[in-house]
């Protein structure tokens, strides 16, 4: 029998992941389809209950359900559980529903696709602390890095999840701007360089080390102000689009078993947003 998977969110129109599944699914001679599916927040639970009866093998979860999704759940992922989070649903063949989340795993795969896997002891600085920077700051610490700083417009966010990882340290923005040299790694998740917000860098970068590497989790505009910033401080930047293609790979795998072609998806969406 034909699968099919589904995203469910709210917006959705503009989400690139039906286009990206079902790509991957004509590449890959897969017999299945991936279709978009507008959910409000007050029919979450009905949205739940019927993907399992009409029998989606499984979906994405976009905002604003990636938190309250999850006690309509039967089994979490242990990082989901930790995260609180999840982006990605199983539907097991016993008819439960398992929950991950994929998406700091992503990043953390398109991080070493550029930058390889060498740079573990490097100091990070993650700047932001709400539900994106939760989720890379628990895939850091899974993956071995071990060195993780979060600053934070609201500083108790970024407290709070050091609290929760149980390793690393919290600074202000004006702290961590004036300890910028100390970071070989920069991570961008605030919203602050989203396409419609005002024009506003979440920091200085005035005393960005020399040859750092700065990646940003957004990824329309391709180039956000923080991007383009750091590149003309000569760091080495990482856009957000590989975050995007990886966490699809990586609940395509969940899903069946393969994993697909990241490479060619990412030259092709980065045609797509280039244009
Ligand atoms: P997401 O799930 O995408 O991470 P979120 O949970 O709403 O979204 O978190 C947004 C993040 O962007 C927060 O770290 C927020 O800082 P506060 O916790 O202080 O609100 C940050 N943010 C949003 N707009 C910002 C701005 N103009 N300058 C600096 N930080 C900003």
């Amino acid at each position: 029998m034909k699968k099919w998977f589904a995203v469910i969110g709210d917006p959705i129109a503009h989400s690139k992941s039906p286009n990206m599944h079902n790509t991957w699914f004509n590449e890959m001679n897969i017999d299945a389809a991936y279709i978009p599916i507008h959910v409000k927040s007050e029919d979450l639970e009905n949205a739940v209950a019927s993907l399992k009866i009409l029998g989606a093998s499984g979906w994405n979860v976009t905002i604003p359900h990636k938190q309250t999704i999850i006690p309509y759940l039967d089994e979490l992922d242990p990082l989901a559980e930790k995260m609180g989070a999840v982006n990605t649903v199983l539907h097991l063949p016993d008819g439960r529903l398992k929950g991950y989340n994929t998406d700091g795993a992503g990043f953390v795969h398109s991080l070493e696709e550029v930058i390889g896997k060498d740079k573990k002891n490097q100091g990070v600085l993650l700047i932001g602390a709400g539900g994106a920077a939760r989720g890379i700051a628990f895939a850091l610490k899974q993956f071995g890095y071990h060195n993780l700083t979060i600053t934070n417009r609201t500083v108790e966010k970024a407290e709070e999840i050091i609290y929760e990882l149980g390793e690393g340290r919290a600074l202000s923005i004006k702290e961590a701007d004036q300890l910028l040299d100390n970071f070989g790694i920069l991570i961008q998740s605030t919203s602050a360089g989203l396409a419609n917000s005002e024009f506003k860098l979440p920091l200085s970068l005035e005393k960005l080390q020399e040859g750092a590497i700065a990646a940003d989790i957004v990824y329309n505009p391709l180039m956000t102000p923080f991007l383009l910033e750091a590149q003309m401080k000569n760091a080495k930047i990482v856009n957000g689009l590989g975050m995007f293609v990886h966490q699809g790979a990586i609940a395509f795998n969940y899903w069946l078993g393969q994993y697909p072609n990241t490479n060619n998806m990412i030259k092709r969406l980065t045609a797509e947003l280039s244009s």
